[in-house]
């Protein structure tokens, strides 16, 4: 097949996370941080490396304060729902993720008040008008790096810059950019930094995490044992272990570390620079064929390598069964679990066809893909 969803999850992974993997499950697959033998520190290292890697991959000075997640959905209900407390106010988008919007609705039941600041129909936000929404109660802004449905980059250090300027937390849900693009949470001023181990950063399916930074008070979601401080009663107040109760997912997470060495090895910006090049590509030839309707900036400078289009009024999920039967492209249509970004881009009925390249992708799937999507059009 070719692979055009790595905005779901990216496929294949390279060799080494595999073999990480299988190597954890047939060689040393004991329990980390529990019992003090040979495999149980082995397996508790491997851990610890991930975290190592991931802190240098985003400038996290202590890697302690990273926490293992099973996506990036578990780290973000992890943060909003540890955060904010009745009579709270936060500010979001509407090109969010239902992993920030769902949250949010929920904790308005207990009196947190959500102002969603709309984005313009290319999905652009303007950090104006998210200092507009500032008020004394605000306690949390929250914003996607880049939208799962168009792609587009939002200015995560400028806001990051507001957040810190009126004394609020920066949370940044970092889905479609982690592993591609450059994140860096000093300088970006990222309080909370949620991410999937499963997307760009070729990890498997099951891990994720999110960076805490020192001295935000996050209240844990559940309690358990940690392997430390197990004479207390009481969940320790020490990070990781607050929020990292029960077994890990041990060759998930070392798998996720043999993902973030092969980015280090091959270097971020040449990873960000072949996904550009074949983005770009990809559009400039969507813009020539008629009844293609592209979405978002449809320009591979301000956009993550996820291109949404539709073809004319053809039902977008028509589409996609079309070019999984038809033409072997796997593809995601619908919504995406981003109701109002659809809304915004104006899609909420039709949904779009998302195409989204990962490291993997060649130049040739994308030929096929053009050639699929113009034998599309020339049928309807
Ligand atoms: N959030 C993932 C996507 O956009 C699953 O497809």
């Amino acid at each position: 097949m070719i692979y055009l969803d790595n905005a779901a999850t990216s496929f294949p992974k390279p060799e080494k996370v595999y073999e990480a993997i299988m190597s954890v499950m047939k060689d040393y697959g004991a329990n980390p941080g529990r019992s003090g033998h040979k495999l149980a520190l082995k397996a508790g290292r491997g851990i610890y490396e991930t975290r190592e890697l991931l802190s240098k991959l985003f400038n996290i000075s202590n890697p302690m304060n990273i926490i293992f997640t099973s996506n990036a959905t578990d780290g973000l209900n992890l943060a909003i729902k540890g955060i904010l407390k009745p009579g709270d106010h936060v500010i979001t988008t509407s090109m969010e993720h239902n992993s920030v919007l769902r949250p949010l609705k929920a904790l308005e039941k207990l009196g947190i008040e959500t102002s969603i600041v709309q984005c313009d129909s290319k999905g652009c936000i303007s950090v104006q008008d998210i200092e507009d929404n500032i008020n004394e109660d605000t306690k949390l802004i929250i914003t996607t790096h880049a939208s799962n449905v168009t792609g587009t980059i939002f200015p995560i250090k400028e806001i990051g810059n507001i957040a810190d300027k009126n004394n609020i937390i920066y949370m940044v849900d970092a889905a479609q950019t982690a592993g591609v693009y450059d994140i860096d949470v000093e300088n970006m001023k990222i309080d909370i930094l949620a991410f999937p181990g499963h997307k760009s950063l070729l990890g498997p399916q099951g891990t994720g995490g999110v960076y805490i930074r020192e001295g935000i008070d996050v209240m844990q979601m559940k309690e358990g044992g940690t392997g430390s401080k197990s004479d207390l009663l009481i969940q320790p107040e020490m990070l990781p272990d607050k929020f990292e109760s029960g077994t890990p997912n041990t060759p998930g997470i070392i798998g996720l570390g043999a993902g973030v060495q092969y980015i280090l090895d091959k270097g971020i910006e040449n990873i960000r620079k072949h996904e550009k090049n074949m983005t770009k590509y990809f559009l400039d030839e969507l813009k020539k064929i008629e009844l293609v309707r592209i979405y978002g900036p449809c320009d591979a400078e301000k956009q993550a390598p996820v291109v949404s289009i539709n073809i004319g009024d053809e039902d977008s999920s028509e589409v996609s069964y079309i070019l999984d039967k038809v033409f072997d492209i796997g593809v995601r249509p619908g919504l995406h679990c981003a109701p109002l970004a659809h809304k915004t881009i104006g899609t909420f009925e039709q949904g779009t066809v998302r195409f989204s390249l990962g490291t993997f992708t060649t130049h040739q799937d994308i030929e096929k893909a053009l050639e699929a999507i113009k034998n599309i059009v020339n049928e309807i």
